[in-house]
């Protein structure tokens, strides 16, 4: 397919900024002025256009709706100065979207008219970039079926949208985890390593028991011996063991996480001992047990670096963190948003500038 560089931007005829308060954003409440919108037809990805942010129509019969044919992504502006917005390692999202898309058989989508249009349109929007310590911009591009038939099957034609939201953190408290052993989030040869609808959707019923008894979420275990850790839903796990920092492997059943990636290759960089490997609970639960179990925590590009203070396993409730991160869960923070927001030397070149003035 030809690059598709060239987008065309029709502007809102008024900003509502001024109604916001990009102090207090919430997460993924409020949207910009403007979106990015492309059509898929007659077997070709047309010329994206950036348009006021708005309703869509649809039909009833949009086979999305039905079949849930779509994909997503998640990564973040943050603000440098007035001159300066940072993008963090769009191109891994990049990467991410169309092998979701192979998954979901929903056409690539180009490499540059991704990255071009995040680009533009975060130069349009981006006096939404909130200024305070901790938000950001959260940019959501995704997309989905756009046939109007009930039939089960691929669809013929597609749309890809761009959305943009100033945000605050996606978790106000440390995470409270629960496991489960009636239900799974993804088995091997499923998609649980898309970025789709479906995978989230399916996690709710058991996050929403989760919440009924007071957990914030469901730690999810493999399929089969619902013993080997694989991830949060929300976000990607680790376990710091006797100084020990250790992650389930990425192996078709676990979303690969860009957060997770960062903080694999800053931790490698630290010279800390570092295993991507099956970790079970039994370890888990051993390890609280004898003292060794210092730290855990999830990464996601909404969940940044976030504490889990407790989990509970077959009835056995372990406390990790009273209160916050850790320090080496801290120490990622700091680095990790500290090279985001242009605060700190960004040694693997993960952040792209975009001059905003
Ligand atoms: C992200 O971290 O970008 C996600 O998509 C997670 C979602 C729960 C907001």
């Amino acid at each position: 397919m030809d690059t598709l560089t060239d987008i065309a931007v029709q502007k809102a005829e008024q900003s509502r900024l001024p109604e916001v308060d990009l102090d207090n954003p919430g997460f993924g409440k409020v949207f910009t002025d403007h979106m990015l919108e492309m059509e898929y037809k007659n077997g070709e990805w047309k010329q994206p256009v950036i348009k006021p942010y708005g309703p869509i129509q649809i039909t009833p019969a949009l086979s999305t709706l039905h079949y849930g044919q779509s994909v997503f992504e998640g990564t973040k502006a943050y603000y440098i100065d007035g001159k300066t917005v940072n993008l963090f390692r769009p191109e891994k999202n990049y990467e991410r979207m169309a092998n979701s898309c192979e998954r979901l058989c929903i056409p690539k989508i180009d490499r540059e008219t991704f990255l071009e249009g995040i680009r533009k349109l975060v130069k349009l929007d981006h006096k939404w970039v909130p200024e305070k310590d901790g938000n950001s911009l959260y940019i959501r591009p995704f997309a989905c079926a756009w046939d109007t038939q009930v039939a089960a099957k691929v669809s013929d034609t597609y749309r890809f949208y761009i959305i943009l939201s100033p945000v605050g953190s996606y978790y106000d408290a440390p995470v409270r985890l629960i496991t489960s052993q009636n239900y799974v989030r993804a088995v091997e040869g499923g998609f649980g390593e898309a970025k789709t609808a479906g995978n989230y959707a399916a996690s709710f019923y058991p996050a929403r028991k989760a919440q009924q008894m007071g957990f914030s979420q469901v730690l999810w275990l493999d399929a089969f011996d619902h013993e080997y850790v694989e991830e949060v839903g929300t976000m990607n796990i680790f376990f710091l063991i006797d100084d020990v920092l250790i992650t389930p492997p990425l192996g078709g059943t676990i979303l690969p996480g860009v957060t997770r990636d960062s903080v694999l290759k800053l931790a490698r960089s630290w010279d800390m001992d570092v295993e991507e490997r099956k970790i079970g609970m039994t370890e888990v639960m051993e390890a609280a047990r004898s003292g060794k179990l210092q730290e855990v925590f999830g990464a996601g590009t909404a969940a940044v670096i976030s504490p889990v203070k407790e989990i509970r396993h077959h009835g056995e409730l372990i406390t990790i963190h009273e209160d916050g991160r850790g320090p080496v869960g801290q120490k990622l923070y700091d680095t990790i948003y500290g090279i985001q927001r242009g605060k700190l030397e960004d040694r693997f070149n993960w952040t792209h500038s975009i001059e905003v003035a």
